[in-house]
């Protein structure tokens, strides 16, 4: 069984429990991160750090610990838990008032709800997928419009997976205004002569962490980069394409509304850039 922390305390994942009036359950008024382990270490803390405070002062939510407390959480969960490869997942949300209303409670009298607990994927890194690539559709877009904040709002991409599994795909790609903002749990790219595309930052999308370290190992190998939006037809139409996340890393993407990209076949950017995304967040990890 699972030893899992809430509140300040480890505990085993059947002794865990949160207030049927928090935040987090009545109005997802929360926020989450998701942080890869690799050799049983964490990949990008600092960046996934660094975000959950920019969620959380988005949300007018202090933070309930700083950074080193947060690390040590982390750390003590993937040791207790021997994770060597897998994931941490961490979740705080405004707390449990005692009652059931819209306006936020006063933080003095109510105090977060922090939750983390680890995720064992054996193989993450080695994962076969990654040759084969997945499949996605095109759907609407339908999420609120502050996707840069991580919310713990994911009905809408949970129903997105939903419509893909239906589909015979893998994934789903969201599409508003007729570009791509991103995947539903993940952000997405496509390759054309050589250049990677991938939507610019805004509110439309979540500023994803492996996004971030991806693009500045492209542009160190002296791979051009273009930041602007395009089409699910473009896309169709392009060299390769992939998604990044902190569960994927980089995937290839080798199907798109069925029609298949790159003659259906992972490419060669794609596999070079899952190569030094692992090598170098397993030498960074901490
Ligand atoms: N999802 N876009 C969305 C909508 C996401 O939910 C995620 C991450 C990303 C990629 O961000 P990062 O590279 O920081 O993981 C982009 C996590 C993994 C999840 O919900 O499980």
């Amino acid at each position: 069984m699972r030893t899992v922390y809430v509140n300040g305390a480890y505990l085993p994942e059947d002794e865990a429990k949160v207030s049927i009036f928090d935040r987090g359950f009545l109005m997802a008024d929360g926020v989450y991160e998701v942080t890869s382990v690799l050799g049983g270490k964490l990949v990008d803390f600092a960046g996934h750090a660094e975000r959950l405070k920019r969620s959380l002062s988005e949300l007018d939510m202090a933070a309930p610990m700083d950074d080193p407390a947060l690390l040590e959480v982390h750390r003590e969960l993937v040791r207790l838990n021997g994770i060597d490869e897998g994931m941490v997942y961490l979740q705080i949300t405004r707390g449990a008032p005692g009652d059931r209303d819209f306006v936020f409670p006063d933080p003095e009298e109510t105090p977060a709800t922090v939750v983390l607990f680890t995720q064992s994927k054996p193989g993450l890194a080695a994962n076969p997928g990654a040759k084969q690539g997945i499949k996605v559709i095109g759907i609407e877009d339908q999420r609120w419009g502050r996707r840069d904040i991580k919310t713990v709002q994911l009905l809408y991409p949970s129903m997105g997976k939903m419509m893909a599994k239906a589909a015979g795909a893998d994934d789903a790609w969201m599409i508003e205004d007729g570009h791509v903002t991103e995947g539903t749990s993940n952000n997405a790219y496509i390759v054309k002569g050589g250049a990677i595309i991938t939507r610019h930052l805004g509110t439309e999308i979540l500023h994803g962490i492996t996004r971030a370290a991806v693009l500045r190992f492209a542009r160190e190998a002296q791979m051009v980069v273009e930041e602007r939006p395009f089409t699910i037809e473009e896309a169709q139409q392009a060299d390769e394409a992939f998604i990044t996340s902190a569960t994927t890393f980089v995937m290839p993407v080798v199907e798109i509304d069925g029609a298949p990209v790159g003659g259906g076949k992972v490419g060669p950017v794609a596999t070079r850039l899952r190569e030094i995304y692992i090598e170098e967040s397993r030498k960074a990890a901490v």
